[in-house]
């Protein structure tokens, strides 16, 4: 491991508390996705098609929480998780918009936590969940172009 740069227990702690500020973001996240899912199915005539993707988006949360809660756990602390209220109400788009919002904070995250690091392997799989991020961001915003009030 190539923690070298990390050499005091405050940058360590730091990073740390960094990767748990992500892994409530990823679940909280996975949540959303779930509950947009349903939305879609609920609101948009043959929604079926886009609820299948929230899913998927879904799943790639879930995936990106794991990686940030195994990190953790690698460096010998324990992920902590307080899931934050998931904003949600009845309009489509404002729903949208909000999570727009969110997806933009996760990639820029991705980039904070990229200028801590100094694991090579580590800085290889956050480069894979910032693409995936960007592929959120960039299907909701698309999507919520195409929504009209
Ligand atoms: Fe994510
Ligand atoms: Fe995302």
């Amino acid at each position: 491991m190539e923690y070298k740069n990390l050499t005091t227990m405050k940058d360590k702690e730091k990073f740390i508390k960094m990767l748990n500020y992500g892994l409530n973001y990823e679940y909280t996240d996975f949540f959303t996705y779930r509950k947009e899912s349903a939305m879609m199915q609920k609101k948009i005539v043959s929604g079926e098609k886009l609820a299948d993707e929230f899913i998927r988006f879904s799943n790639m949360e879930l995936r990106h929480a794991d990686i940030l809660s195994n990190k953790i756990v690698e460096l010998g602390f324990e992920p902590i998780w307080q899931m934050e209220n998931i904003f949600y109400n009845d309009s489509l788009r404002e729903t949208l918009l909000r999570h727009i919002e969110k997806e933009n904070l996760a990639y820029k995250f991705y980039t904070e936590l990229q200028k801590i690091n100094t694991d090579l392997t580590f800085e290889i799989v956050i480069k894979g969940i910032q693409q995936d991020e960007k592929e959120h961001l960039n299907r909701l915003t698309n999507l919520f172009k195409k929504i009209g009030n």
